[in-house]
């Protein structure tokens, strides 16, 4: 193996036996000519990485493409049906919850046994312990059986552990998603910041994460790698096969109000159906479907500052009306509005409408706000004025984003520049 390198798959597979039922299972055990009753399913197939010593990779991929089974298998946990698997360097792994640790154990026990898996000796344990509990900050807990841990407990000490043992290889499944935001901060900052020798493979569904903590990324699909390369490109790629699986029919983003006709709405994908009991308001003019795309019209789920989004709605107007309004309004994960408008400040203006069914498309630039998920409120308004007017239908929250800042540290909600700044010496 390279020098360089502190892992070396080549050729993984990993191949299970499954069955239809478990009266399969059972035929097969007692068959007299031991007929098989099982289907070979590789959870991966013919998977290849080399990873540099000191550099961070992330795994992501949908539910059930192998991101797990390829991390067990880089830990020895799993053996590969076939290939070959090159390991240099102490690991250490936070795997799903509930590895590694002994439920009857306290908190302190623990350590020490996590340590000695490890190959970490007593000594040595004693002089990182002050510094593991610190960092997990579960106070008196420490002292009290894991098994009475709440999840994110334990994932606050299995996390303290793994880091704090100075592992030369660092493998994270999933495990930054449980504890809690302040958490989750302070473990990539750590990693980021104390961890740079340490070789990195995250394996999660966490995007920012990944935008932040990795440098390349491989993309699995079905037990197979269908992308390699930087970040910000493999969550592109991902995000484009998780729609385009999918995603039949492209449309066209044509400006302004369309009339359509149900037969070509139905051809399309991805629409979100409002339900009569999701909308809000008068609903002389109602909102049906909706949904998200990109400006080339396919549907996303992640953005990022500058990335131009477009709304698209089929409406259907029960009278003929005028000055019609459109809106949007981006809210955060606990609920506050952080950036909206509406139609009357573009170049349409309100608008008139005859009675039937249209499709209206809008678009604006994302701002660079904090990096989370958004939910998305669209409404109809009628009206001249942008906060007194008649509300005729709203949709709250059926869409959402995940909002992804690779290149600028956010501070808050969004940032402010500061524009002027002097110093000088005083007496
Ligand atoms: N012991 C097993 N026996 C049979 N099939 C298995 C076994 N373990 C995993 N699989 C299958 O292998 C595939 C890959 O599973 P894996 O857990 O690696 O996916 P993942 O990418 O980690 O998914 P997730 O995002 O949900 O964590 C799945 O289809 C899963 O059902
Ligand atoms: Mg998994």
């Amino acid at each position: 193996m390279d020098n360089n390198n502190a892992i070396n798959l080549s050729n993984i597979t990993k191949t299970y036996n499954l069955y239809n039922s478990h009266t399969d299972r059972v035929k097969e055990t007692f068959h007299p000519l031991r007929k098989k009753y099982n289907h070979p399913f590789n959870a991966l197939e013919n998977v290849a990485l080399s990873v540099r010593k000191g550099s961070s990779i992330g795994i992501i991929g949908r539910n059930g493409s192998g991101k797990s089974t390829l991390l067990q298998i880089i830990c020895g946990i799993l053996k590969p049906t076939a290939g070959t698997v090159e390991v240099i360097g102490r690991i250490s792994a936070l795997l799903e919850l509930g590895a590694g640790f002994n439920p009857d154990f306290t908190g302190v026990e623990n350590v020490y046994l996590s340590a000695s898996i490890l190959g970490i000796g007593q000594k040595e344990t004693e002089k990182k312990f002050e510094e593991i509990v610190e960092f997990a900050e579960i106070g008196e807990f420490i002292n009290q059986p894991v098994k009475t841990y709440s999840s994110g407990m334990y994932i606050r000490l299995a996390f303290a552990i793994a880091v704090n043992m100075k592992p030369e290889i660092l493998v994270v499944d999933e495990a930054l998603a449980v504890g809690d935001i302040f958490f989750q901060q302070k473990c990539i900052q750590h990693m980021q910041q104390l961890m740079q020798n340490c070789t990195k493979i995250i394996a999660t569904h966490d995007m920012q994460a990944v935008a932040n903590l990795c440098e390349r990324i491989l993309v699995l699909d079905q037990g197979k790698v269908i992308f390699e390369g930087s970040p910000l490109k493999g969550i592109e790629y991902y995000t484009k096969i998780m729609h385009n699986k999918r995603f039949k029919k492209s449309c066209e983003f044509e400006p302004g109000i369309n009339k359509v006709n149900s037969i070509d709405i139905l051809e399309e994908n991805d629409w979100v159906d409002v339900s009569e009991d999701s909308r809000a308001g008068a609903c002389e003019i109602i909102i049906e479907k909706l949904k998200i795309t990109s400006k080339e019209c396919v549907p996303i789920n992640i953005v990022k500052a500058d990335d131009y989004i477009i709304i698209h709605l089929i409406v259907n107007s029960l009278l003929p009306k005028e000055d019609v309004i459109f809106g949007y309004l981006i809210k955060d994960r606990v609920g506050n509005a952080v950036f909206g408008e509406n139609t009357i400040e573009c170049p349409t203006g309100a608008i008139s409408i005859q009675k039937g069914r249209y499709r209206v498309q809008f678009g604006f630039k994302w701002p660079e706000v904090y990096p989370e998920k958004y939910t998305i409120t669209v409404g109809i308004g009628e009206g001249n004025h942008p906060s007194n007017h008649t509300i005729q239908c709203w949709a709250h929250n059926l869409l959402a984003v995940s909002a992804i800042s690779p290149n600028r540290f956010i501070h808050a909600m969004f940032n402010n520049p500061i524009t002027h700044m002097t110093i000088n010496p005083v007496r």
